[in-house]
């Protein structure tokens, strides 16, 4: 949700202080794209450019660029930028909405990630004080506040005007303010997710490490509570409200440029999908070991013994990640017999859940940085409950609260429809069932040697089918998807991959497009049906379901529906029932949701593409919703 970049230097540096700025952002624009902006120190004044994102292609930094190019501000002489992309929460999209926020009489200008709760107050009480608002966001609020504090302070600081502001702030900020007075910089935050770079040329900011690695590898996290003075020499970290110094934790970053780059791929989403059976490989790296007839998960080793004797597992999560816990509840609870309730993270920390020590709470999260998740997540560690947190990003928020976790290993996902992370997800989650499984007694030795070497071999036979995935999915896309709505119907472990093609279909494609239990369609959906409604249905061969699932595919021919069956290779019967068959290898039935998931994936990625629309950057959605 919006990012924030900011360059400080002290010497000349190859390119300007403002391209690197634009190109930051271009990168961070995934987090959001409502607008983007730029603010620099000149000589005697800050200037600020921005543009907002008009026709939802998701275009705005490189608008910025054009116009800054066209004005020959792009080597303006400064040694101080910051920039921002935003995600509208206060105030619709527009030009004035936009970041930087200017004060009223311009000395300072700010952009902001983050909710200032407390906004209203704060607008009344400049609004008291002569200071009146141009924008309808809360970020102006504050930059205004610091403008206010500053003078009634004497003007004598920078510092203590942002301390004192964002001291009178409720909620949770990641901020970067400039002055026109002093050559300084200053970051704050109330719930961390902001970085400092340290380079031989000074220093940049940024709300993801990603766009830090072209300048360094070293950073370290503004953490929240902390405040971090910059000058284009040296930095110093303080607390916000005692003001004491604190030490850095300068880590290295985990992260090559080719990871965070497109390498030949017209999208993200693209790439992300085609990595997957690199992905998956990277996620069950030396955890499946089929030869030694072992599965090692250091992350939880130590807490194995609590899980094995868990009297309820609940997971958590938000989007493909819920999804991703849906299929986890089927695996924990035919491999391990421990009742499972799968929860949406926004839903959970409304029910006052009943939760004890004996329990173990599962959060998943690509990100680490979802807000409700980790809320929710707060809230299962005051019960007591052993709290394990399956995430992608390494040390993101998430995981530092659980403590306890497995991180996916999936590398960066960039673009906004998660892929990659969902098989990466349900990988780690078979991984876990298995080995928890197999400590309980839960599942014969002969059925976990079984199912291991199965497990490891998936990245092959992802890797094997893509290409077939690929065309037939674009062929579906081109030739049925054009109705504005579609039904994806599965069963068991099915039925959170229906959820996961229709979720997708919706956010990038724009169609309409429900998941459903197979069953469940005769109690409702069904009226739905009719010559013009595509329904894809997850048909593979091998369960009990698949009879029930034919007798449901015959349900809704005899109704005019036109059905896309995904089946298992060599069922010839389904093709006189269906329009179009994408064939799946045959496998165990708990490893089909990886294998299924991608056709699907792949559908939704061509319709967007084919009508023009940027996968990466669906319309009103962000990368990780913080707020
Ligand atoms: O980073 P998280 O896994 O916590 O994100 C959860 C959801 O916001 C995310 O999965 C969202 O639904 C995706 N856009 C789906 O493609």
């Amino acid at each position: 949700m919006c990012s924030i970049f900011g360059i400080i230097i002290k010497q000349k540096t190859e390119t300007t202080p403002i391209e690197s700025t634009l190109t930051a952002l271009k990168m961070l624009e995934y987090r959001g794209y409502d607008s983007a902006g730029i603010a620099s120190k000149g000589d005697k004044a800050l200037q600020i450019w921005k543009t907002q994102n008009k026709d939802n292609k998701a275009e705005g930094v490189d608008m910025l660029r054009k116009q800054m190019t066209e004005m020959g501000v792009i080597s303006f002489p400064t040694q101080i930028v910051i920039g921002h992309t935003r995600w509208a929460t206060h105030g619709e999209i527009s030009q004035k909405n936009a970041h930087p926020h200017s004060s009223q009489d311009g000395n300072f200008a700010i952009v902001h990630n983050g909710i200032i709760e407390n906004y209203i107050e704060l607008k009344e009480f400049l609004r008291s004080k002569g200071y009146y608002s141009v924008s309808d966001t809360d970020t102006e609020v504050l930059v205004n506040l610091i403008e206010y504090r500053w003078n009634e302070t004497g003007r004598i600081s920078f510092e203590v005007a942002v301390r004192q502001a964002v001291s009178e702030i409720e909620g949770a900020f990641a901020i970067a303010v400039i002055t026109s007075s002093e050559d300084k910089m200053i970051v704050a935050s109330r719930s961390g997710g902001l970085f400092v770079g340290i380079t031989a040329y000074g220093f940049v900011i940024a709300s993801d490490q990603s766009a830090l690695v072209a300048h360094t590898k070293d950073c370290f996290e503004v953490e929240s509570d902390c405040l971090v003075v910059l000058t284009p020499e040296k930095y110093e970290k303080r607390t916000i409200v005692s003001n004491q110094e604190v030490v850095p934790d300068i880590k290295k970053i985990e992260l090559e440029i080719s990871q965070i780059q497109k390498n030949g791929y017209e999208y993200f989403m693209q790439k992300e999908i085609f990595e997957q059976p690199k992905t998956l490989t990277d996620a069950l790296r030396g955890r499946v070991r089929p030869f030694e007839g072992i599965i090692k998960l250091r992350g939880i080793e130590e807490h194995l013994r609590r899980i094995v004797q868990a009297k309820k597992i609940t997971i958590i999560g938000c989007g493909t990640s819920w999804h991703a816990g849906l299929v986890g509840e089927y695996l924990f609870e035919q491999f391990t017999r421990i009742p499972v309730e799968v929860e949406y993270a926004s839903e959970f920390v409304h029910r006052n859940p009943i939760l004890g020590e004996k329990d173990i709470v599962i959060a998943i999260s690509q990100s680490g940085e979802t807000a409700d998740t980790l809320e929710a997540l707060a809230l299962a560690k005051k019960s007591r409950a052993t709290v394990i947190g399956l995430c992608n990003v390494v040390s993101s928020k998430i995981a530092r609260m659980a403590g306890v976790g497995v991180y996916l290993h999936v590398g960066p996902e960039i673009s906004v429809a998660s892929t990659k992370a969902f098989t990466g997800q349900v990988a780690v989650l078979t991984a876990i069932a298995l080995l928890v499984g197999r400590q309980k007694g839960t599942i014969t030795e002969s059925d976990y040697m079984r199912h291991i070497t199965e497990l490891a071999e998936l990245p092959s036979v992802v890797e094997k089918y893509l290409p077939y995935f690929d065309i037939v999915a674009k062929e579906i896309a081109y030739e049925q998807l054009h109705s504005d709505h579609a039904l994806y119907l599965g069963r068991g472990y099915n039925f959170p991959v229906a959820l996961e093609g229709a979720l997708k279909l919706k956010e990038i494609s724009y169609i309409h497009a429900e998941g459903y239990p197979a069953a469940e369609m005769k109690h409702g959906p069904i009226a739905l049906i009719d010559e013009k409604m595509p329904v894809i249905v997850i048909a593979p061969q091998g369960d009990e379901t698949y009879k029930k699932i034919i007798g449901n595919i015959q349900e809704i021919r005899a109704r005019s529906g036109r059905v896309i069956a995904i089946a298992t290779e060599g069922d010839t019967e389904i093709v006189s029932l269906v329009e179009k068959v994408i064939y799946i290898p045959r496998a165990s039935e708990h490893l089909i949701p990886i294998i299924a998931v991608v056709p699907l994936q792949l559908i939704a990625y061509h319709n967007a593409v084919m009508k023009g629309l940027n996968p990466d950057k669906p319309r009103h959605l962000a990368k990780s919703v913080t707020v």
